[in-house]
């Protein structure tokens, strides 16, 4: 291919539209926004529409979050199907692992997991917790992942909540190859949500803030593509 990326479809009906087609492929992409924007929610559809097309994926999370958890916050949602978790879909919970070992164990696991299940997929929900525990070495935490997920041919979601108020996570975004804004904003007493591609290399994005919902049966939508 002559601009030396290959593509998958993010499975974010209207994303894929806005960016041409899909995420690069390999490459590592932010999705940051405030709590409730639907930042799991994506991370969940980007791993269920590779499921479909036989791919594998793994979701890390970093909330101390049992499988038990996911499987109910699962069945919110008609787009998750159960049967993928276990098999196409590998949930690993590094709560423990955070609180008890460094950020190199903890890099060691992602890698180690990587290598055994060998995803075309990865979520880390959310990564911004990594920064409360290890403060000081974040940055370095950061850049060695990225450089981590360098070697191996996948899409990575990293998902950063950020504090009301906090623009987004610039720290992250220098690392990755992308960045995916998550708002919520109060319009005549109504609460809207949007979705904004921020940068993404390799590729050229619309541009501006579109808007989304966040419905049982496709988890999160882009609107235009409704029209
Ligand atoms: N079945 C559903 N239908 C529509 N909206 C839902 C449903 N379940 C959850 N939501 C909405 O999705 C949002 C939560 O998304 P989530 O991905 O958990 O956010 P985040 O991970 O960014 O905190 C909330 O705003 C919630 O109201
Ligand atoms: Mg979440």
């Amino acid at each position: 291919m002559s601009n030396g990326f290959s593509r998958i479809p993010s499975g974010i009906r209207g994303l894929d539209e806005m960016i041409k087609g899909g995420f690069p492929f390999p490459s590592v992409v932010l999705v940051a926004g405030t709590a409730g924007t639907g930042k799991t929610t994506f991370g969940m559809k980007f791993l269920m529409e590779g499921a479909e097309r036989g791919e594998q994926g793994l979701f890390f999370t970093t909330l101390s979050e049992p499988t038990q958890w996911m499987l109910r916050y699962a069945s919110q949602f008609d787009f998750i199907k159960k049967e993928y978790f276990g098999n196409e879909v590998k949930y690993e919970d590094m709560g423990l692992l955070l609180q008890r070992e460094g950020y190199e164990e903890l890099l060691d696991f992602i890698d180690d997991k990587i290598a055994e299940n060998m995803p075309q997929r990865i979520v880390i929900d959310p990564i911004t917790v990594v920064g409360a525990f290890f403060e000081e070495e974040y940055r370095l935490f950061l850049f060695e992942l990225t450089n981590l997920l360098k070697n191996w041919q996948a899409v990575t979601v990293l998902t950063g909540e950020i504090n009301p108020g906090e623009q987004y996570p610039a720290q992250i975004s220098y690392a990755v190859d992308s960045v995916i804004l998550l708002t919520m904003l109060e319009e005549e007493g109504t609460r809207r949500k949007y979705l904004e591609v921020l940068k993404m290399r390799g590729t050229d994005h619309t541009a501006g803030r579109q808007p989304v919902t966040i419905t049982t049966e496709d988890g999160i939508v882009v609107l235009k593509s409704r029209f």
